[in-house]
């Protein structure tokens, strides 16, 4: 589908957003291999989020029939869900799913090659849980995904027991359970895919798994295990974890804090104000907050409740009266991963230029983010370029123009936002891309008062 978004509205009020990605991916798969019933509430309509749903379903005896529903959106609760133009449907509510866990030992041989769809934290995740599983399964993706690097993940998992084949370093991946042990493991990429992976396998490994970071990344994963009273503490550096069974738990999934800032970002352009609600405040994914500060964007937060360790509560965003160019440094970059692609767009509008220092890893996204910011801006009439592993962004806002999503659910996202303040109409192409990670988001903008419709 193809927009054409006019500026110029204001984008006001109050607000929710899907269940968070990344948390619902690891409750689903802990919920899968827990032992004894789970009961998620609030888990998003996103294709990502079904594609784990859809793996696990093959990999499950009792719960599969509830992560086949999910998956397919075919019937009761999840019907009609996952459509990003639709005014009159309210995505946001999410979805409750009753999951009957048989333990890890529960888990069965799957019949087909395991499809992830474009989503990366399926196929590294379930990687890690696979790699104690006492059978061969095999994990594919999309064109997008297929192009991701899988050794990050394979190399530590090989090194605990398990034997693993991927394609040239990319997906197809084949993953041959076995025995495995502990390891000390010190990543030279921080990935919060990689450490999730090998902490699940470390639940089922002899011994004490170490996961030591070169930076922090999110601690979705710890946080749950810990939860669930997993023998997980952090010290000298890194996560330590011993073998253990978690029990089914009931739990909430926080909004997307990385869906809200596309919200924020929409805010501070139109200079409104908004309060988005029901939002995980986990610190580790908020770094994109202080950095907006930096930018002029003036928002507080502050949590009302607890969910399986996940604070959440309400980010409220002021008035901004203009946005600042901002400095990147290469430290921050594992916490703002998400978030590049729309702080770019709003760098666009600041008064000089912003730099984004050593981004590579955008590169290996689910496009090359690096090129696609500097390409989108470009289109849109703005000016930015790569240099080398740099983005750099030249403010003074942009003429309006013609861009394309190209199959990234946050570029299409981060093109939308940047075009509401641009100076004339812009078109987007493919903006169903956003389905991936947040169904709804144009209804949800369209609610706020954004001018936005159908190309013609
Ligand atoms: C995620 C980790 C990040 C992030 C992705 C979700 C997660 O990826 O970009 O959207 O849920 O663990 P990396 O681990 O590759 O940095």
């Amino acid at each position: 589908m193809d927009v054409v978004v006019t500026p110029g509205a204001a984008l006001r009020g109050e607000t929710t957003v899907p269940g968070d990605k990344s948390i619902a991916h690891r409750w689903l798969i802990l919920a899968a291999t827990a032992s004894g019933g789970s009961r998620l509430v609030g888990l998003p309509r996103s294709l990502d989020v079904r594609s784990t749903a859809r793996c696990l379903a093959a990999l499950t005896g009792k719960a599969r029939p509830p992560l086949d529903l999910f998956a397919q959106n075919a019937v009761g609760p999840v019907e009609g869900g996952g459509s990003t133009w639709n005014a009159e449907q309210d995505l946001s509510g999410g979805i409750a799913l009753e999951v009957e866990g048989d333990g890890r030992e529960g888990l069965v041989a799957p019949t087909e090659v395991l499809d992830c769809g474009n989503s990366g934290t399926t196929m590294r995740l379930l990687a890690g849980v696979l790699a104690a599983a006492p059978f061969e399964a095999v994990l594919a993706g999309d064109p997008s995904l297929s192009r991701r690097p899988m050794e990050r993940v394979a190399g530590p998992l090989r090194e605990m027991g398990a034997s693993i084949r991927t394609t040239d370093g990319r997906p197809p991946v084949a993953v041959y359970g076995r025995e495995l042990h502990g390891i000390r493991f010190s990543p030279t990429v921080p990935s919060a895919q990689v450490k999730s992976a090998v902490l699940l396998a470390g639940l089922a490994a002899d011994g004490e798994t170490i996961v030591a970071e070169p930076a922090q990344t999110r601690d979705h994963t710890e946080r749950a295990l810990a939860a669930l009273d997993a023998p997980i503490a952090t010290y000298e550096g890194g996560v330590h974890l011993r073998r253990f069974q978690h029990r089914g738990f009931d739990a909430s999934v926080p909004g997307d804090p990385s869906a809200a800032a596309f919200l924020i970002a929409a805010a501070a352009l139109a200079g409104s104000a908004l309060s988005i609600k029901g939002v995980g405040l986990n610190p580790s994914r908020l770094h994109f907050l202080d950095v907006m500060t930096r930018m002029g964007i003036r928002t507080v937060h502050a949590a009302d409740r607890t969910e399986l360790g996940e604070p959440v509560g309400t980010i409220e965003v002021a008035p901004c009266s203009g946005i600042v160019a901002v400095r990147v440094v290469p430290e921050e970059l594992p916490l703002i991963i998400d978030e590049v692609p729309v702080l770019a767009l709003l760098a666009a509008h600041a008064a000089s230029d912003s730099w984004f220092l050593e981004a590579a890893e955008l590169r290996v996204k689910e496009s090359d983010r690096l090129r696609a910011i500097a390409v989108g801006i470009t289109d849109l009439g703005g000016v930015a370029a790569e240099e080398g592993p740099d983005l750099v962004i030249a403010g003074g806002g942009l003429g309006g123009g013609r861009a394309s999503a190209a199959g990234d659910h946050r570029m299409a996202m981060a093109l939308m936002v940047g075009a509401l303040a641009a100076r004339t109409p812009s078109r987007i192409d493919g903006v169903e891309a956003a389905d991936v990670s947040f169904p709804g988001f144009v209804s949800t903008i369209l609610g706020l008062g954004a001018h936005v419709e159908p190309a013609g």
